[in-house]
């Protein structure tokens, strides 16, 4: 199943395979992931109104893997009669997580919980009447377990949205008049293996199939919903989608970048060159064009 995967593999995680290539060091992404998740917000504004007209009034929302809190903050400002608590694994992204939110004024109605999921959830003092997984669900090993742990934390009639799958953003046109068209196509292919290896290397792994609608009915859901979003920026690139460019064709770089044929890493070793004039920093064509897809489900009354 294609999944964006470029925003978040690339690099290492501290504590549990220090040794693995698939690893991630997630307070070392807190940069990229706030300037993905800025570049973002149009659509995040777009999935919080669907989920708005779902979930009304929701006096605690959780958000599960919140990462530096941008997402957060938008449930903070969207819905300004709740409580949001922003859990995740990383202390570095939930201070700044907590720092955004006082800076956006909603920091007296903003938590943050430190701990691994999904076993942290047992800290939770009340049940969430929405829960929000965005791009973290599948950082953990055994995926069908945590959304029965995240089920259990709703209040009755409360909803579980998961942000996961989707299509891999879309930068450069299949043919950008060097090197043989078709470099993303085989970029994401390449993703598509490290990412497999990525879930095979966590801790506790679990093989599942990505039905997500029947894993959220086998954790006791209902009412599944799923539906997808589009960013769509497109060229010419303003600055700060071509510096997400520039970032998300780097970590390809690093990941990927030695699986590549000769002619292909050579083209993206130009593309990454900010002396280039074909460069990501300065050709007409980049744009940024994705589809995340979001899925909701209800806990019976
Ligand atoms: C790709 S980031 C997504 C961040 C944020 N939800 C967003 O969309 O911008 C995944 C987040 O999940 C967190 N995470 C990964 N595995 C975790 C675990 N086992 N327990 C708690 N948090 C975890 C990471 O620290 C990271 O902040």
């Amino acid at each position: 199943m294609a999944h964006d995967h470029q925003h978040d593999h690339q690099h290492k995680r501290e504590h549990t395979h220090p040794h693995s290539h698939t690893d991630i060091d997630w307070g070392e992404m807190a940069g990229h992931l706030e300037s993905q998740a800025e570049l973002f917000a149009p659509l995040y504004e777009n999935v919080l109104g669907w989920l708005g007209k779902e979930v009304t009034e929701p006096g605690l929302i959780v958000d599960l893997g919140s990462g530096p809190g941008v997402v957060s903050c938008l449930f903070a400002e969207a819905f300004p009669d709740a409580r949001v608590l922003a859990v995740d694994g990383s202390e570095p992204l939930l201070d700044r997580a907590r720092a955004r939110a006082e800076r956006q004024g909603v920091g007296d109605r903003f938590g943050v919980l430190a701990g691994e999921l999904p076993g942290v959830l047992d800290q939770l003092d009340n049940p969430a009447d929405l829960l929000w997984a965005g791009h973290s669900l599948h950082h953990l090993g055994d995926q069908r377990a945590a959304l029965t742990a995240f089920a259990e934390r709703l209040a009755p009639g409360g909803t579980l949205a998961i942000l996961e799958g989707g299509l891999p953003s879309r930068f450069l046109p299949r043919d950008i008049g060097i090197g043989r068209p078709g470099l993303q196509a085989r970029l994401d292919a390449m993703l598509e293996e490290w990412f497999e290896r990525m879930r095979t290397e966590l801790p506790d792994s679990v093989t599942e199939a990505e039905d997500w609608p029947a894993l959220l009915a086998a954790a006791g859901l209902k009412y599944t919903r799923s539906r997808s979003f589009l960013i769509d920026l497109p060229a010419p690139a303003s600055e700060r989608a071509r510096t997400y460019a520039v970032e998300i064709f780097s970590r390809l770089r690093d990941t990927v970048g030695e699986g590549l044929d000769a002619e292909d890493r050579a083209i993206l070793d130009l593309l990454l060159d900010p002396a280039d004039p074909a460069s990501l920093h300065r050709r007409s064509d980049l744009f940024v064009l994705g589809a995340r897809t979001v899925h909701t489900a209800v806990r019976p009354t």
